[in-house]
């Protein structure tokens, strides 16, 4: 069966997806154009996208480089700030596998952290328990639509003497206390992966302070090649060169930033999209008893993905009821220390973490979210409890 064949049925059922890409014509000139282009690895478009991710974040005095994905940016983080083994990593169990990964990547071990009931980000008071003589960082994430408490990890990492990795996949285009996320943290990482806010199809970046941090990782995502970025932006390279380090093949490549600037020159358009469905979604689930919604007005973000905590058990049952009214849901995420790989981590109390994993559910939302489907949620969760 042909893949156009399999996408015209996909769309006969009428079925509202959790994630659905906005991929437009002009994505698709984007992409056209970068393969004719000829140079199809790493070039001037990676350079662009870098320029542009910097001015969209406000990144300042701050260095944006581009990766092969998210998973990428951690990996590379890790090995940058030199986390080995027998290092420890502090992270919240209620995380994307990636970053699981990534610690293991560098033969450290993750200790797993309990969240907050409010933001379900990381809980900094009960990091300070998990703190112990191997702990070398931090990884903190922003979930869904909601914040990390970002100056309070500044100040728990300060006085421990960690290095932080703020995963800020979920929060591209968010604002903290007036400051664009990719503008304050340590390391930061976003992910550009196909149904993040915007797509480069796959794709990341990492967000450094100094130049030295910079050439390590143009190295390091370059299978160790100490190419230089300001030669291959021109579509060119050069034979010969040292290979100080290890590294991986992690670069971006033309076609991918070519897709994400069209992306990211979409993103007022896409926040206020998101926005206006975030709180369409908060205004209709905030009178029902049995559900929690998310903590937020959405003025500070364009929500990337709209949850909601389904108390006393019904999660599978509300489940059930929109999957035969055509409406899909997610669930982001499984914790951690559930999976077989982790189960031995040590970790401390889990309690929000366990409840969160038992409740959480992802509902559709779309960077161009259609109102119709949308109310077609709304209706077959308010006839649920109804
Ligand atoms: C919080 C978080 N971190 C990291 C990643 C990994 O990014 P990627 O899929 O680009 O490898 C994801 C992907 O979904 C994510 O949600």
């Amino acid at each position: 069966m042909s893949a156009r064949i399999t996408w015209e049925r996909a769309r006969k059922v009428d079925l509202v997806p959790v994630f659905k890409p906005l991929i437009e014509q002009d994505d698709i000139q984007a992409a056209v154009e970068s393969l004719e282009l000829g140079w199809l690895g790493m070039g001037s478009y990676v350079g662009e996208f870098e320029e542009a991710l910097g001015a969209f974040i406000d990144a300042g005095e701050r260095h944006v480089v581009a990766v092969s994905t998210g998973h990428a940016a951690l990996h590379l983080a890790m090995m940058l700030i030199g986390i080995k083994e027998g290092d420890e990593v502090i992270t919240p169990s209620f995380n994307n596998i990636a970053d699981f990964q990534a610690i293991l990547a560098v033969g450290a071990r993750p200790v797993l952290c309990d969240i907050r009931e409010d933001t379900l980000c990381i809980d900094i008071d009960k990091a300070e328990e998990l703190v112990g003589p191997r702990t070398r960082a931090v990884i903190v994430m922003d979930y869904g639509c909601c914040m990390v408490d970002h100056d309070t990890v500044a100040d728990f990492a300060k006085r421990h003497n960690l290095r932080v990795i703020h995963d800020a996949a979920h929060s591209f285009g968010s604002i903290y206390n007036g400051k664009k996320v990719g503008s304050f943290s340590d390391i930061l990482m976003f992910s550009f992966d196909p149904v993040k806010t915007i797509s480069c199809i796959d794709g990341g970046a990492l967000v450094v302070r100094s130049q030295d941090e910079v050439e390590a990782l143009h190295e390091m995502r370059l299978v160790g090649m100490g190419q230089r970025a300001s030669v291959m932006y021109d579509n060119k390279r050069a034979w010969t060169y040292d290979v100080k380090r290890q590294g991986f093949r992690y670069h971006m490549a033309n076609l991918h930033a070519a897709i994400g600037l069209s992306q990211l020159a979409k993103m007022p358009l896409i926040t206020s999209s998101r926005q206006t469905a975030g709180r369409l979604y908060s205004e209709a689930f905030d009178p029902i008893e049995g559900i929690r919604i998310p903590r937020t007005d959405f003025e500070d973000t364009p929500p990337f993905i709209y949850y909601i905590i389904v108390a006393n058990g019904k999660r599978q049952a509300l489940r059930d009821h929109l999957s035969k009214r055509g409406v899909d849901t997610g669930v982001h995420w499984q914790p951690g220390h559930w999976f077989s790989l982790l189960k031995d981590c040590r970790r401390g109390d889990m309690s929000v973490t366990e409840k969160t994993g038992h409740e959480i559910l992802t509902l559709p939302l779309h960077s161009d979210m259609d109102e119709k489907a949308q109310q077609r949620v709304i209706k077959g969760i308010q006839e649920f409890y109804s």
